[in-house]
């Protein structure tokens, strides 16, 4: 059935007062995440739908993107984009927009509280004090100095430059590692992975997702990182080979682990629950009232740039 107004397919709500009235400015709404059933909601405008709203944890692959023939823009929630097809999208025409930049302060501040939590046995100590150990026969263990320390960034992009910006306040030395060196900065660049996890006391992993940076940690740089690293995840789980990880953690080949994001979400490996040298928190490197507005924002800006002016606000450059 095709109608006058054209539609748009919503994948996810947007927890934001104004967002359904904003959405509806132009389009006829299609709420998949409400719907009794998801595929006979996907249909009903089948013809019509020319944006879809999705986001970073949400799949949106090549065969959901075929069966909207009008189809014309995606907009995503997150800055992530390895949920996409989006060499796909781009390569039917369609323009495909994230939400850069305004989560880079929640998720860097998110890196360094995962450090300092992992080194500094943060979730172990409340354990303890709220088991009222405090005062007990088990006094409570040491942990890791941060400042001063050594950092290794894995992926220097605008999330890595933030948590740059935060370590050089705790006084850490700072190398990184990027498939090419950054010109527009005067920090250390490691070309080979291997060297800056021996060398680093504090490996931060903050690249991309996806198929191109999948095990890039695997168990030579997870070893080579030692049994006094720790290893901090704010990315992709996939960047990480989860298995090699557990298992150095558990026969004190890796030092301790920082992690806010994991290979099969919501599952986190059991073995990871138990484990004292470990932080786990359930991807919330964004979450915060500010940056969640923020984020949904942008993409009510970036429907609204595509209804009014036929382009995305902040599209994602064309993959290669
Ligand atoms: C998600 C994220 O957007 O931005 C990203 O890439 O991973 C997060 O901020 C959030 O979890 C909602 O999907």
């Amino acid at each position: 059935m095709t109608t006058a107004r054209p539609a748009l397919l919503q994948l996810i709500p947007l927890n934001l007062p104004e967002a359904p009235e904003r959405l509806a400015t132009h389009f006829d709404v299609v709420e998949r995440w409400t719907a009794q059933d998801r595929e006979a909601a996907m249909d009903s405008r089948r013809d019509d739908v020319t944006v879809l709203v999705t986001s970073a944890t949400t799949a949106t692959p090549a065969a959901l993107i075929d069966r909207f023939p009008a189809l014309k823009a995606i907009c995503s929630f997150g800055v992530g984009y390895d949920s996409i097809d989006v060499r796909h999208a781009q390569q039917k025409g369609i323009q495909v927009s994230n939400t850069p930049d305004v989560l880079n302060d929640c998720v860097a501040d998110h890196a360094m509280g995962l450090l300092l939590a992992t080194a500094r046995r943060l979730g172990q100590a409340e354990r303890y004090a709220r088991a009222d150990q405090w005062g007990s026969r088990n006094p409570f263990p040491l942990g890791t100095k941060v400042s001063g320390k050594k950092l290794g960034i894995v992926g220097l992009g605008r999330i890595g430059m933030a948590i740059a910006r935060r370590a050089a306040g705790f006084d850490m030395e700072i190398r990184y590692h990027n498939r090419n060196p950054r010109k527009d900065t005067e920090l250390a660049y490691e070309p080979s992975l291997h060297e800056l996890a021996n060398w680093a006391d504090f490996l931060v992993i903050a690249t991309v997702g996806g198929p191109d940076t999948q095990h890039l940690i695997d168990e030579r740089i997870i070893r080579a990182l030692g049994p006094q690293g720790i290893l901090v995840n704010i990315a992709r789980g996939s960047v990480i080979d989860e298995d090699a990880m557990v298992k150095a953690l558990e026969d004190g080949g890796l030092g301790g682990a920082g992690l806010d994001v994991y290979a099969h979400e919501p599952r986190i490996p059991e073995a990871l629950k138990t484990m004292d040298n470990v932080v786990i928190v359930p991807h919330i490197a964004s979450a915060t009232q500010e940056t969640r507005r923020a984020m949904i924002e942008l993409v009510l800006d970036n429907v609204d740039a595509y209804a009014t002016r036929g382009q995305v606000l902040t599209p994602i450059a064309p993959l290669a």
